[in-house]
């Protein structure tokens, strides 16, 4: 509020163009109520007695009985928004219900103020110039002049934010708490949907720890940082989905990962969504729309946003650590076990062929023969992988009880797991005829 634009006005000396005539007038009573102060006023003002004002007990109570009165006290007040009609007479002219009558006084409401200028969103009834939609002109019982408590004030319209009906599983806490005003402004932002701060920051003043493990994550990922922020995936009230996801599981992923996605680095994504669509063969949490069971939403310490570690080459010495992604949800023994009935379909007899290829020095990490997302071949397993530059064929191909490998890593290689392929195998011979474990009677072996 310009309060001297108010202190020249009460010693009736603001003479405002726009009001003109009236302004004149009302400058003139003003000095006149003044002057009655001191002295008897020869006249009678707006057909009061004198010395009489605008609201006392017998008059206006209802303009004035309210817990914060918008005058404050001051009553001369009532003429800057109710013209008189004659200086003498008791009938004033129907008060301006627009801005007009709010932004003479609050300056930085006013369409050529700094402050409002710098709103890029103005709310739909500020634009309209209609304050006094949520303001009562005279006074309030709630703070702020509001018409009604703040938590309630944006429901005279909005109701159906505030009262969502069921089922929202996801339905924000603030947001049930009717604290509209701590994510939004009331009449304008440089932020669109009338937020306060920036889509990150208006989340993260709450969010502490998801600011915490931003802060130690290594990556953090793109849809983070790009356009609307933690709003790509979340809405700000509630959602039809878990933890007010816009979109279910997957479906969320895939909205974006439909294209070739270019990471920070500069590289391209595959199109997951194109690829899920022509390799038939799906690994099961992908079935199950579970992106997150193997990457962190927010950002992650390893490498693809994977919630656990997994090597990056495609050799490494074996450590259950290392695979901890694979071993969240598949037992090591499928590896670490060298003989084994149960742990593994991926034997010749007993002889774990996983153990083989990765309990090495050298070890052959599980992305050299699957696929983690999914295949055209049955168990995951690629039909090429990435040597270098070239795309190395794994050459699989299931058979009865095995399969066969034909592959640029070693000569044609089969397994069975009931009656062992002993080509190939010369180093494991003894182990293949004679087993030193014994096989389990064959409704409990897995084959
Ligand atoms: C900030 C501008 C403003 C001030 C100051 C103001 N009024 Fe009003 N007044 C209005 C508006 C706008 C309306 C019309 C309200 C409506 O229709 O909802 C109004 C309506 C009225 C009415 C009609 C009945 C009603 O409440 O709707 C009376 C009487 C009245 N005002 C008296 C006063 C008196 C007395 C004062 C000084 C104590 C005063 N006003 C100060 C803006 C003001
Ligand atoms: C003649 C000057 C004048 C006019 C016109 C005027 N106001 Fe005010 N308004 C004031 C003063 C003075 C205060 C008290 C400011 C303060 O305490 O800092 C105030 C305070 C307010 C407040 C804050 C009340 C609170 O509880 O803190 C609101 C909201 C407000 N005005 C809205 C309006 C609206 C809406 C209009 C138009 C209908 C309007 N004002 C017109 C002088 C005016
Ligand atoms: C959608 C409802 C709504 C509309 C429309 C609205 N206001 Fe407000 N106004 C509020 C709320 C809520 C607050 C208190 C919380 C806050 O500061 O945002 C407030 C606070 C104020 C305040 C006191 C705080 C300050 O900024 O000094 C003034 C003055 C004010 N409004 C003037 C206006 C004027 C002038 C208009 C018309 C141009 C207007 N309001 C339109 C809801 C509204
Ligand atoms: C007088 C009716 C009215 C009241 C009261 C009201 N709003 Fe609005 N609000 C609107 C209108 C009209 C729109 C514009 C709708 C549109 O553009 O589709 C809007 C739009 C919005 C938007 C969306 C802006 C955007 O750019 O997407 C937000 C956020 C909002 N209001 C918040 C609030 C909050 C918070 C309150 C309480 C302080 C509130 N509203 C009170 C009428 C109101
Ligand atoms: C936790 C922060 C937060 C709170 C609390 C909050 N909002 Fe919002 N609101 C948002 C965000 C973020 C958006 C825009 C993104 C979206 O579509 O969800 C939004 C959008 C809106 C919109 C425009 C889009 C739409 O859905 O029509 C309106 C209107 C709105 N809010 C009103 C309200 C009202 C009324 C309340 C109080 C009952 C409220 N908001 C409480 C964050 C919040
Ligand atoms: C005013 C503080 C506040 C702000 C601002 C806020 N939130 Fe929340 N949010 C909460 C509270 C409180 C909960 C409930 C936490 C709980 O129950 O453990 C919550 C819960 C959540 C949840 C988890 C829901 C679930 O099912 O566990 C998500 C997701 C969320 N908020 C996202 C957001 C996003 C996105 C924003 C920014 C648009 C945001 N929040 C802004 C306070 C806030
Ligand atoms: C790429 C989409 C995406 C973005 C962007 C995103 N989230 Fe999430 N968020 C999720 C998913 C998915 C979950 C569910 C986590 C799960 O299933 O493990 C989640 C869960 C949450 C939760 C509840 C569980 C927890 O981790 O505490 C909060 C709170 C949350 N997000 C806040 C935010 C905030 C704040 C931002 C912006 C800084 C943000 N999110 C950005 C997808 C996202
Ligand atoms: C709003 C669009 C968007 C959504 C939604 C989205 N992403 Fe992304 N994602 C990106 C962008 C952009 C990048 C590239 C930037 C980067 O390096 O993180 C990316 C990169 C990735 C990467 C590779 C990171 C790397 O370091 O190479 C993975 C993995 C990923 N997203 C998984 C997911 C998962 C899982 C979901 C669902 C929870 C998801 N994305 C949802 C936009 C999105
Ligand atoms: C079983 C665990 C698992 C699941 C489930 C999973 N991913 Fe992955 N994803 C990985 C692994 C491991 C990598 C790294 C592969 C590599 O570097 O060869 C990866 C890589 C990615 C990449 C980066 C691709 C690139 O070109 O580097 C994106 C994008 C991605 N995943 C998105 C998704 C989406 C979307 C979903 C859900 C439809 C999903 N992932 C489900 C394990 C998984
Ligand atoms: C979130 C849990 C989860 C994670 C993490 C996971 N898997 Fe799986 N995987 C499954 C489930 C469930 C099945 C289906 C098992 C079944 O049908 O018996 C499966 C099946 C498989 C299959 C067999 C497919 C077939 O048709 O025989 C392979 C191969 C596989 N996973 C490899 C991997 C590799 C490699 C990793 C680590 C990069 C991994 N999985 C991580 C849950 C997971
Ligand atoms: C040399 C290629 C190769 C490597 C390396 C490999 N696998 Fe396999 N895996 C296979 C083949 C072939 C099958 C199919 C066995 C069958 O059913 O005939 C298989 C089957 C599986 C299955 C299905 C259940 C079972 O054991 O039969 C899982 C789970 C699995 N592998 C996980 C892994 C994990 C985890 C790693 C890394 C630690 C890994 N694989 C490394 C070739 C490989």
């Amino acid at each position: 509020m310009n309060f001297s634009l108010y202190m020249t006005y009460r010693r009736g000396r603001a003479v405002s163009k726009r009001i003109g005539f009236y302004g004149f007038v009302c400058t003139g009573f003003v000095g006149l109520l003044l002057l009655g102060k001191l002295q008897a006023a020869p006249r009678a003002p707006l057909g009061l007695k004198s010395g009489q004002s605008c609201a006392n007990a017998q008059c206006h109570n209802a303009q004035t009985s309210f817990r914060h009165l918008h005058t404050k006290g001051k009553k001369e007040l009532c003429i800057h928004c109710h013209k008189p009609v004659k200086p003498t007479r008791h009938r004033f002219r129907p008060a301006d219900k627009t801005q007009r009558v709010c932004i003479g006084c609050h300056k930085k409401y006013s369409q050529t103020h700094p402050v409002r200028k710098s709103w890029r969103f103005e709310h739909g009834p500020v634009a309209a110039g209609d304050c006094l939609s949520c303001h009562q002109p005279h006074g309030s019982n709630h703070r702020n002049l509001l018409r009604k408590k703040a938590g309630q004030s944006c429901s005279i319209c909005h109701s159906d934010l505030s009262h969502p009906k069921p089922p929202h599983p996801g339905l924000h806490k603030p947001v049930k708490q009717g604290k509209c005003l701590t994510c939004h402004v009331s009449h304008g932002s440089k932020t669109r949907h009338l937020l306060r701060a920036n889509p990150i920051e208006s989340c993260l003043k709450c969010h502490k720890k998801v600011r915490e493990k931003l802060a130690k994550t290594r990556a953090h990922h793109g849809a983070m940082e790009r356009g609307q922020r933690c709003l790509n995936c979340h809405t700000g009230h509630a959602a039809l989905h878990k933890y007010m996801l816009r979109r279910p599981d997957s479906k969320l992923c895939l909205g974006c990962h439909n294209k070739a996605v270019v990471t920070f680095g500069k590289k391209r994504l595959i199109n997951i969504a194109h690829y899920l669509k022509t390799h038939k063969v799906h690994h099961k949490p992908i079935t199950k729309g579970k992106c997150t069971a193997c990457h962190k939403a927010h950002g992650s310490l390893h490498r693809k946003l994977l919630a656990e570690n997994l090597p990056r080459t495609l050799y490494s010495k074996f450590s259950k650590t290392q695979y901890a992604l694979c071993f969240s949800c598949h037992k090591p023994e499928l590896v670490t076990t060298k003989q084994t009935y149960r742990a593994t379909k991926f034997r010749n007899g007993a002889l774990n062929l996983h153990y083989l290829h990765t309990m090495q020095k050298k070890g052959h990490s599980c992305r050299f023969c699957h696929d983690v997302h999914a295949s055209h071949k049955p168990h995951l397993i690629r039909e090429t992988v990435r040597f270098g530059r070239w795309d190395l064929p794994v050459g699989f191909k299931k058979m009865p009880h095995g399969g066969t490998c034909q592959t640029a890593c070693h000569h044609t290689r089969k397994y069975n797991r009931s009656k062992p392929a002993l080509k190939g195998y010369s180093s494991y011979k003894k182990l293949l005829v004679a087993p030193k474990i014994a096989r389990p009677p064959p409704h409990r072996s897995k084959e």
